[in-house]
């Protein structure tokens, strides 16, 4: 790949205390299409002004490679200052660029340069700001939603025209299309760290959707697997409750819902209960027994659908985002019952405060194919795995797995453990350690921005190291996971 011409490396950033960014990095390289995306407030419009260099960061580094141009759009551009638009566009131009391209990207964008600049509407604002930054064809151009307020000609025309541009841009929009049909890498800002996927925000959804739904579908055996084997307990009983709350008939009542039409009894797990008293346990009031399903709120539907769940027998609970619109009320309704429950409860979620109420163990995503799993909710994973590399919490509690290889549970039994078995699984940990240690180095030696350019023979060799030590890592863990698993399996055996 070729050098960045501009990088962000381990930004951190703290507003009033609340932190932003967390070892946030990101790096442009010539005719780069990046886009920046995550939820609103995640923090893409600050990020960008880091990399513009607007705003510093309380830590990390900002490489520009020397003689670099770059041009701001931002998200509320301030076109001020000047007697005319086209005075204001001109002003964005070097010496040598070409002054008649500032009256051409005027015109394409409906203004005639006469206008005065205080009293452009928001629209106009940003057309001319657009024309500002565009005009001078910088090396890389930072766009903070460049369509708000702009009609679809104007939308159509600016995709053009970005597209035929040689410049590097790296794009905020909330603007799907414009995003899917531009960008070729996307940059997923979510609690204060940046993730990257090699390909455009058309592969975005189906990418971060974290692989979460995937690997629920890899354990709960509705998926097979790639490679590997996903192993199911005999008798289990799971009940999956999804995201979309699909499967209500919208024509029932909440009790017909409930008891299926079979009068008024439900049957709850081993007994029976009235479906009016099992409702109450839901929020639910007595008046609303025979209120249509199509009549309820979001949040009653979740508590209708998590009602209907829980009445099921199960020992396999599989949660896909409960906490998705629902209330305050529900969502403590939900974690008591949760606690109640005595199966085992697979949830996926964001609500991170939800987590660390109700599990006991989280599997978190590390990086394409990579999970690992940590003791505790949310919060105690933070802590595990700390600010640090994540493969460092590997030292700790080596339990690595990854999506191709679900967990294999509950393996048949397995050969006692011979003396070089028990040496290798003394040994392995540190040897884990080391190998942790060389690929931090090198990763840290790859990261100067400047190397690739100074010493390419240096950057392909250290980089060629971090692939060898990767793979010898990956090989490691496996071993140690399975001879761990086995000497767990003889401890077992030897206390039934
Ligand atoms: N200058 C500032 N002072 C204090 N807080 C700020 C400032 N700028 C942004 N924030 C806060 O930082 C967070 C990220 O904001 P922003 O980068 O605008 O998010 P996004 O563009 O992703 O919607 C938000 O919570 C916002 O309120
Ligand atoms: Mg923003």
């Amino acid at each position: 790949m070729a050098p960045p011409l501009l990088a962000l490396r381990d930004i951190r950033l703290t507003f009033g205390g609340t932190p932003i960014f967390e070892g946030a990095e990101f790096a442009v390289v010539p005719g780069d299409r990046l886009c920046l995306v995550g939820r609103n407030g995640s923090g893409k419009s600050t990020l960008l002004r880091i990399a513009a260099g607007q705003i510093e960061a309380d830590s990390g580094e900002r490489f520009l490679q020397p003689g670099t141009t770059v041009r701001y759009l931002p998200q509320e551009p301030d076109v001020g200052g000047f007697a005319t638009t086209l005075d204001f566009v001109r002003a964005g131009l070097g010496p040598a660029d070409d002054a008649y391209r500032a009256q051409y990207l005027l015109e394409q964008l409906g203004l005639t340069g006469a206008e005065d600049p205080a009293s452009l509407s928001g629209g106009e604002a940003r057309r001319c700001a657009l024309a500002q930054v565009l005009a001078p064809m910088p090396d890389i151009v930072l766009l903070d939603e460049p369509t708000n307020h702009l009609d679809l000609p104007a939308i159509e025309w600016l995709e053009a025209e970005l597209a035929s541009l040689n410049s590097a841009i790296v794009l905020i929009s909330h603007d799907r299309r414009f995003l899917s049909n531009l960008s070729r890498r996307t940059l997923w800002i979510a609690d204060g760290r940046t993730r990257l996927l090699d390909s455009g925000f058309a592969d975005f959804e189906a990418w971060r959707d974290a692989g979460k739904t995937t690997l629920i579908n890899l354990l709960t055996g509705t998926l097979p697997p790639d490679s590997g084997a996903v192993r199911l307990g005999t008798n289990l009983a799971m009940v999956t409750l999804d995201q979309r709350r699909e499967g209500l008939d919208p024509n029932r009542s909440l009790a017909e819902t409930l008891t299926d039409g079979s009068g008024d009894m439900v049957s709850v797990g081993e007994e029976w209960r009235h479906v009016i008293g099992y409702m109450k346990d839901f929020l639910f009031t007595p008046e609303q027994a025979r209120t249509p399903v199509s009549r309820l709120s979001g949040g009653e539907r979740g508590r209708l659908m998590l009602a209907r769940a829980l009445a099921r027998p199960s020992n396999l609970l599989v949660l896909d985002e409960p906490t998705n619109d629902l209330d305050l009320e529900t969502l403590d309704l939900l974690q008591e019952m949760l606690a109640d429950y005595a199966g085992t409860v697979l949830l996926v979620s964001h609500d991170r405060d939800f987590l660390d109420r109700v599990v006991t163990s989280t599997l978190a995503w590390h990086g394409p194919g990579q999970w690992i799993e940590y003791a505790g909710g949310y919060s105690d994973m933070m802590i595990q795995r700390g600010g640090d590399l994540d493969r460092k919490a590997l030292a700790k509690a080596p339990r690595a797995k990854s999506a191709e290889k679900p967990v294999e549970r509950k393996p048949a039994a397995r050969k006692a453990l011979s003396f070089k078995d028990k040496h290798a699984l003394q040994t392995l940990p540190g040897r884990m350690q080391k190998l942790q240690a060389a690929i931090a180095a090198s990763q840290a030696r790859m990261a100067d921005p400047q190397l690739y350019a100074r010493d390419p023979a240096t950057f392909g060799k250290t980089a060629d190291e971090l692939h060898r030590a990767e793979a010898e890592l990956a090989a490691a863990e496996e071993q140690w996971l399975e001879l761990e698993m086995r000497r767990e399996e003889m401890e077992r055996g030897r206390s039934d």
